[in-house]
């Protein structure tokens, strides 16, 4: 009988010690961009459709996760010098980004879209992209809206104004005043502001089509496994049922 205790104590005490020790990995993102991360309004938690996949990863492998609230444009470089152990943030694979960083496989697709006033003058995406239109442009800074429209401003020699935010919500707040014209920025996240803010509408046709994936330091040791897991959570349809939990079908 007191052998039995005995055993049990000692079981309990390495489970406890365990539990104390799963490490905690770190995950870079910036919290204002719902419906994939952003701060619960009642509680104060970050929740979102990136926040619950990272979660369902860290469960399976049995880490800890720690949410890191950054700007959006300085997560690439927190990944690579190891400040946090990867970088989701609804982050779109391109190119470019491939040369600092290794993405997963994707997890979503998105488009970058146009927000405009109900009684704007810009009606297409052509309007974006006519030269002899000159408009002002609000866009988070780092993100893929700011780079396409960024490029294309100086490929076409057009005469817009790119105002650059450091948060997301921010450029909402200057289309409110008039500040800018329009806000390029990615489909579900226009979504979530044109519903929150009274006056605003997206145009119909999308400006650029994307897929979303988690970045890691190069050689990190995390990825294969992560990366493993992240698809079986894929594959037995977790990662749906989460998006389908934030984005009800059009
Ligand atoms: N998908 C875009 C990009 O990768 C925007 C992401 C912005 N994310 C955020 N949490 N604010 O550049």
């Amino acid at each position: 009988m007191m052998k039995k205790v005995l055993s049990m104590v000692l079981v309990l005490m390495i489970l406890c010690v365990s539990a104390a020790m799963a490490e905690t990995l770190k995950m870079g993102s910036s919290i204002d961009f719902a419906p994939y991360e952003y701060y619960d309004d009642e509680t104060g938690d970050i929740i979102g459709i990136d926040v619950e996949i990272a979660q369902a990863v860290c469960d399976k492998l049995g880490y800890d996760l720690e949410i890191v609230d950054m700007q959006f444009d300085s997560i690439i470089a927190a990944v690579v010098s190891g400040k946090v152990d990867f970088g989701m943030s609804g982050f779109t694979v391109t190119e470019e980004r491939k040369q600092n960083v290794d993405f997963s496989t994707t997890y979503t697709t998105a488009k970058q879209s146009v927000i405009v006033p109900v009684d704007s003058e810009i009606t297409s995406v052509d309007d974006l992209l006519n030269p002899e239109n000159a408009f002002s442009i609000g866009v988070q800074i780092g993100t893929t809206g700011d780079l396409y429209i960024t490029d294309d401003v100086e490929a076409n020699g057009l005469q817009h104004t790119i105002e650059r935010y450091n948060k997301a919500p921010d450029a909402i707040v200057a289309l409110n005043s008039g500040k800018v014209d329009c806000v390029i920025i990615d489909d579900q996240v226009a979504l979530a502001f044109v519903n929150s803010n009274e006056g605003l509408k997206l145009l119909d046709t999308a400006y650029a089509l994307e897929e979303y994936a988690i970045c890691f330091a190069k050689e990190s040791a995390l990825y294969d496994s992560f990366n493993t897991a992240l698809e079986e959570l894929i594959a037995d349809g977790t990662v749906q049922s989460i998006i389908d939990k934030y984005i009800t079908a059009e």
